[in-house]
């Protein structure tokens, strides 16, 4: 049996084997960001399907950080006990669940949120649409509400917190130096950029304790003009890794970014998968915590090669996963062949309409 499938720990978290499913954003919250059956539903088929950590979907900390309609959220104590049930259905199955947290800043629409986006810089160009920009304490009271909502998230049985800095979001605006173009101490240089990460890192770590599992998923580049380069980004993870992390995910692309889409689309040949490897390896190189990888991964035996070869500790998938929970399990049984995810992004459409997502490529197949 190959490393893959072999347990291990992420600090204090035992893991079944070396899976996660990548945080993916499922439109199956409430209006009100709180947990639905159907949300329990979709976790516990997930967490029967083999995968050793399930990562939530994004998770928002705060009203005004809602990125996405029907999304989950920890913005208030109130919201505890439902995410209680769903840590509790993921823990009978024999999974374990990390909490996304996350907040949109610039991206975050001001149709669900009621007020104009904050963003790390307003500068002009950025938006026709008002924008309110941090000033200092508003990102300290910024990186204290990170903290109450990983307190949230011990309270409600999760077994640990990723911090999103990924993607062109809030915490990923701030490391590009796109978005950010501040002057203070959270601007210019990539030590200024990763302040406020490190502050979030040190202020959940003083919240939780040393034992509760920390990770972050960042982009290991923005691939767009003058973003945050794959220099700049290993700075920043050794920064990271430094003040008490515990696993880097890594992923890259900016949601305005040009190269984004089309590098996640149409995967159907091994060359075409892990696509963020040669970052990857460059990490691997200079960060001693580990590193999960994603993007594009649909073979067992790619997944198992970069595992074996010690270019990534960790496997992470979303897509396939949502036509396949049981993708882990089936190929632990022997049945080794390929993902059936055509990576054609159509399970987002469903989620926008309200019905949650769910593989419309898979409908198309069975209609045909
Ligand atoms: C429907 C959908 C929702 C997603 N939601 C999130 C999210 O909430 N947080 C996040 O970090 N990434 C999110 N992603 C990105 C995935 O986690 C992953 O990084 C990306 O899809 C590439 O991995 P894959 O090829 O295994 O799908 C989402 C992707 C999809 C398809
Ligand atoms: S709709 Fe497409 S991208 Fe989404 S899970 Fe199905 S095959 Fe994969």
């Amino acid at each position: 049996m190959s490393r893959l499938f072999e347990s291990s720990d992420i600090n204090d978290m035992k893991l079944a084997n070396h899976f996660v499913r990548s945080a993916t954003w499922e439109g199956m919250a409430s209006p009100e960001g709180e947990v639905t059956q159907k949300l329990i539903n979709t976790m516990t088929a997930l967490a029967r399907g083999g995968v050793g950590l399930i990562i939530s979907g994004h998770t928002y900390i705060r009203q005004e950080g809602q990125a996405s309609p029907w999304q989950l959220g920890v913005y208030k104590d109130a919201l505890v006990p439902g995410l209680c049930k769903m840590t509790e259905a993921v823990h009978e199955a024999g999974c374990k669940i990390v909490m996304q947290l996350a907040h949109a800043g610039h991206f975050a629409p001001e149709n669900l949120t009621g007020q104009p986006p904050v963003v790390a810089s307003n500068y002009e160009g950025l938006s026709l649409k008002p924008r309110k920009e941090l000033t200092a304490q508003d990102i300290q009271d910024m990186v204290a509400a990170f903290a109450d909502a990983a307190i949230r998230a011990r309270s409600a049985g999760f077994d640990g917190v990723q911090i999103h800095a990924a993607h062109g979001y809030l915490l990923s605006q701030f490391l590009s130096p796109i978005f950010n173009r501040r002057g203070d101490g959270y601007g210019g240089s990539i030590q200024n950029r990763a302040r406020i990460h490190v502050e979030v890192v040190h202020a959940i770590r003083k919240a939780v304790g040393k034992d509760f599992p920390l990770l972050i998923k960042m982009n290991c580049q923005d691939f767009a003009e003058n973003g945050l380069s794959l220099e700049d980004s290993l700075i920043a993870g050794e920064l990271l890794a430094d003040a008490g992390l515990d696993a880097i995910e890594l992923s890259g692309g900016l949601l305005t970014g040009k190269k984004l889409s089309p590098s996640r689309i149409g995967i159907n040949s091994a060359e075409k998968e892990a696509y963020f490897r040669e970052e990857l390896s460059a990490f691997k190189k200079k960060i001693r915590i580990p590193l999960i990888l994603v993007g594009g991964i649909r073979s067992v035996e790619v997944a198992e090669q970069l595992v074996a070869d010690g270019s990534t500790d960790y496997i992470a998938m979303s897509r396939p996963l949502i036509r396949e929970p049981d993708l882990v399990s089936r190929w632990k049984s022997g049945d080794r062949r390929r993902a059936e995810c055509k990576s054609d992004n159509l399970c987002f459409g469903p989620g926008l309409e309200g019905g949650g997502i769910y593989c419309v490529s898979l409908e198309h197949e069975k209609t045909k």
